[in-house]
């Protein structure tokens, strides 16, 4: 999918309350490890969330994205400590071991090629700094990733896929990462907003919604819940930081 799709949803993003806050933010941030001074690169930063959050604990924090206007969202909402540069997580403009800490969060379902991605993120991170990598993961149950899968594709035409726990621990493994923390948790969603977020039409939503309802096993495995004015389901994500070994 292209920049200028991401550059549409910047007034989304930053509205967006499980970006901004909620458990996955919470663990990045603990899970880098970032202390007074690291120097830290945030790829696809989006409105910048995660880098804010690294930034407030005085790490020196870099906020990368492909997307133009993301980054000017960005800049004008960052304290002075934050640098903003456009980039393609693909191919970082970036030297070799420039970083103490690399973070990734929400974005890595994003990508055409993880393995490209993460090598990425290893490369740059000095020898004895962490990569940490936060996302959605797809449910080792192959009916309800089936389901994850075409629900989320419906809802985001710039999703790829996610992929399962043990292959993104993998991927950081043979990128020369040391698995230090993977933990496990979700997040919470408004399942309205959540439409509304990539601009889902009524009936699209209707769809969804029966997506979510389709068997009793896809029910449970998101916690999908429905009350008056309330419709919610959880996506599962894991939280998982790397050391470089050499
Ligand atoms: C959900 S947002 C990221 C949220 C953000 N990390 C946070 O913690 O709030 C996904 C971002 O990934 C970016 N993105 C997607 N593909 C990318 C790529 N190949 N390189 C860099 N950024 C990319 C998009 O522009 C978008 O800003």
């Amino acid at each position: 999918m292209s920049q200028a799709a991401f550059d549409d949803r910047v007034a989304a993003y930053a509205q967006s309350a499980s970006h901004r806050e909620g458990p996955t933010l919470d663990l990045t941030r603990e899970l880098a490890q970032a202390r007074p001074g690291d120097l830290v690169l945030d790829v696809s930063t989006g409105t910048g969330f995660t880098a804010h959050a690294l930034a407030a604990q005085s790490a020196r924090v870099v906020a990368a994205d492909i997307a133009t206007n993301m980054l000017r969202h960005t800049r004008t909402t960052a304290p002075t400590a934050l640098q903003v540069v456009q980039t393609d997580t693909l191919a970082l403009a970036f030297g070799e071991q420039t970083f103490d800490v690399v973070t990734c969060r929400h974005a890595f379902h994003h990508y055409l090629d993880g393995n490209l991605a993460i090598a990425e993120m290893a490369r740059v991170v000095r020898v004895g700094g962490r990569v940490v990598i936060a996302d959605t993961i797809s449910p080792d149950d192959v009916e309800v990733a089936e389901a994850m899968h075409a629900i989320e594709l419906a809802r985001d035409p710039s999703h790829v896929c996610n992929r399962y726990a043990a292959q993104v621990l993998e991927l950081m493994t043979e990128a020369g990462l040391v698995i230090e923390r993977a933990v496990h948790t979700h997040t919470e969603q408004d399942f309205d907003s959540w439409c509304s977020r990539t601009g889902v039409s009524n009936e699209l939503r209707g769809q969804l919604w029966g997506g979510f309802n389709g068997s009793e096993k896809v029910r449970a495995a998101f916690n999908v819940r429905e009350t008056a004015d309330s419709r919610r389901f959880d996506w599962p994500v894991l939280i998982a930081a790397g050391v470089r070994r050499a």
